[in-house]
């Protein structure tokens, strides 16, 4: 599936995953800067920060219990703030965007 990460500075990187793979993974495969994912996907960090286009919201799994509790860590959560370590790709997602947040620190 392709997904798309927007910088907070405008510019916008297009990337490929595979299914199975989280777009934490993607992002930090590919060098995307501001995805730090400090703890590797072991939801113990929330540096891997993104805000979901309000067009993708609904589409994505519900949030799980862990997942929303370590979302109390990110910096400047929004309505849609999600970890990217926790979204697993799927030919559903193809076309996913996010947006990078300022600061992940
Ligand atoms: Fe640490 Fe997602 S990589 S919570």
């Amino acid at each position: 599936p392709q997904v798309e990460f927007k910088s907070p500075d405008g510019d916008s990187t297009v990337l490929q995953g595979e299914d199975g793979f989280s777009l934490m993974e993607v992002a930090v495969q590919n060098g995307v800067d501001g995805i730090d994912a400090d703890c590797g996907g072991a939801l113990t960090c929330a540096t891997c920060h993104v805000y979901v286009d309000p067009e993708w919201l609904d589409r994505l799994p519900p949030i799980e219990t862990g997942e929303a509790d370590m979302l109390e860590f990110a910096v400047e959560p929004r309505g849609n703030s999600r970890l990217s370590c926790q979204i697993r790709l799927s030919a559903a997602l193809d076309g996913l965007i996010v947006e990078i947040p300022v600061s992940q620190h």
